[in-house]
């Protein structure tokens, strides 16, 4: 369970970014992000993510209360966190392999467990011949997918997406979301910024948004309607 109880964001000292958010993620939801651009999206992932501290609010992850002045507790409850961008952030001078791989290397895991996972996961997103490409010579679908498959090699309990589909065209995102109805039906809990209607249509899902700061949630239904009215 994740819950954000009245919390502000507020760069330097310019106004407040988030203003009093508040909500609760159920363990297994999958909840969109929306807001015009500029409204906060990427600034709440960041929050999510534990890259950014809360202005004010108290904030709660997996049981643990955030508290930046005891960051050493806070290392668990980030490795328990996967993120996919907009812009892929894959490292080019290495492999796909590499790239997929990274995580576990960190974690030590014997190289043999490692081969056998990222073999299994690079099937899944479709990618087990581009196993040996460097991420310059796939698409940009493509390489989503190994940046999804970066993301969840750990088994992140909460899969944060920022825009994912911001790059690319309705046929390859409808596939990217398949991945991400896959893992949802598995358990992970997810948030995905977008600003595409036809996606919240196709994969109905409850909705985050953010306007001036504040944050109003709404049910997949509510969402749906929403999309069908062009006012996200
Ligand atoms: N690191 C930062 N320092 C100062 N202002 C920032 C920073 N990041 C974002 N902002 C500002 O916060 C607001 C929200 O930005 P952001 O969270 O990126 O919105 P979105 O992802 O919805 O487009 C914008 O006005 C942006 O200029
Ligand atoms: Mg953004």
């Amino acid at each position: 369970m994740i819950e954000f109880q009245r919390v502000a964001l507020r760069y330097d000292d310019k106004s407040n970014v988030l203003k009093d958010v508040s909500f609760t993620l159920n363990p297994g939801s999958f909840h969109y992000l929306t807001g015009a651009s500029g409204a906060g999206k990427t600034s709440l992932i960041r929050l999510l993510s534990l890259m950014q501290k809360a202005s004010a609010g108290k904030i709660n992850m997996f049981g643990t209360s955030i508290d930046y002045n005891h960051r050493s507790e806070l290392v668990p409850v980030r490795r328990r966190i996967g993120l996919v961008y907009q812009d892929y952030r894959l490292l080019n001078h290495l492999t796909v392999y590499e790239n997929v791989a990274l995580p576990l290397k960190i974690k030590k895991l014997p190289r043999g467990q490692i081969k056998e996972h990222v073999g299994e996961l690079l099937n899944w997103v479709g990618l087990g011949d581009k196993i040996n490409s460097y991420p310059r010579y796939l698409s940009g679908g493509e390489q989503q997918r190994v940046s999804i498959a970066r993301a969840v090699i750990t088994q992140p309990h909460l899969l944060l997406a920022d825009e994912p589909t911001g790059n690319l065209d309705n046929a390859i995102s409808e596939k990217l979301l398949k991945l991400f109805e896959q893992l949802h039906r598995m358990g992970t809990t997810i948030v995905m910024a977008t600003h595409n209607p036809d996606i919240i249509m196709r994969f109905p899902h409850p909705q985050l948004h953010l306007d001036n700061g504040i944050l109003e949630t709404r049910t997949a239904r509510e969402a749906v309607e929403k999309g069908r009215m062009g006012t996200l």
